[in-house]
């Protein structure tokens, strides 16, 4: 990948949601190019992580949802990092829910991860991506943020969401040299989300075994096969780039041509 791409030198990098799956993955490309990376993420996630896979990371426990703990964490990763040029947003939750049943709590649960705390992130990164001159955002969107699905009522809302708020952002920050870009992943069944995904699509009767549900959800992708991390991080390497330079307010299909139809 780096082969493909140039990337501006030493870049510094905070990832949401860094500790694990589609996060992790990133951040770990991103210290691939030379990147100065932090990753932050619950308290309960990064003791999880494997400490040989975030061992050259900077690790930075934030709750997204948290006005403070988001300002405080940032702060903390531009100044362990020596400045701020690349912000990814991976923090995110997933629940399958009948319209009726979503409780409001659930629903501000959705909505305060996967969409405040994309905003959040952003507000308070925006100061040292715009002094950088070169910032880039990558914000974690889905398919779902861009058609719906049934029993996914709050999780598209929150990623149709994250889609509008890159739009305006992208549009807003361009003049400062910031771009920002999302990318629209289907099924990545790998990752802490992808087994979540699993495990409720077993209980609503989508498959006996997660094989069968994985098995299931590949036939229905055009290209035949669930997503990796890797086909993610692909995506989010060239819109950190400079090879993706007169891209911003952008959302990128990673869908195996699911939205194509
Ligand atoms: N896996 C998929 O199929 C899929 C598909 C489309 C989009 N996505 C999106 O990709 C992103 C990453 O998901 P993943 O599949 O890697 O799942 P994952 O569960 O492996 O990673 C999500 C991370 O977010 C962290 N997180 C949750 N709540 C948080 C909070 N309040 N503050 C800070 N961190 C928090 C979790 O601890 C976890 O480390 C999510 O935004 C998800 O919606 C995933």
């Amino acid at each position: 990948m780096a082969d493909v791409f140039t990337f501006a030198p030493d870049r510094k990098a905070l990832v949401t949601g860094g500790a694990s799956g589609i996060g992790l993955g990133i951040a770990t490309a991103l210290r691939g190019i030379g990147a100065a990376v932090a990753i932050a993420d619950l308290p309960a996630a990064l003791d999880r992580a494997d400490a040989s896979a975030t061992g050259a990371l900077e690790r930075i426990a934030m709750d997204v949802t948290d006005d403070a703990a988001v300002a405080g964490g940032v702060a903390e990763a531009a100044r362990r990092l020596g400045g701020l040029d690349t912000l990814v947003n991976s923090a995110g939750v997933f629940q399958f829910r009948r319209i009726e049943d979503i409780a409001t709590a659930e629903w501000d649960r959705m909505i305060d991860i996967n969409l405040k705390g994309t905003f959040l992130a952003m507000r308070e990164a925006m100061p040292h991506l715009k002094a950088s001159k070169r910032g880039r955002v990558v914000n974690l969107s889905s398919d779902a943020g861009k058609r719906g699905f049934p029993l996914l009522g709050a999780y598209c809302a929150s990623k149709f969401g994250v889609i509008g708020l890159t739009q305006a952002v992208g549009a807003e920050v361009a003049g400062d040299g910031v771009r920002v870009n999302a990318v629209c992943p289907g099924t990545v069944a790998e990752t802490g989300m992808g087994k979540v995904v699993i495990e409720q699509k077993i209980e609503l009767g989508y498959g006996a075994t997660a094989e069968e549900v994985v098995r299931r959800g590949a036939e229905s992708f055009p290209l035949r096969r669930v997503g990796t991390v890797d086909d993610v991080v692909a995506a989010v390497l060239f819109l950190v780039s400079e090879s993706s330079n007169w891209i911003t307010g952008e959302s990128i299909n990673i869908d195996g041509g699911s939205l194509a139809g």
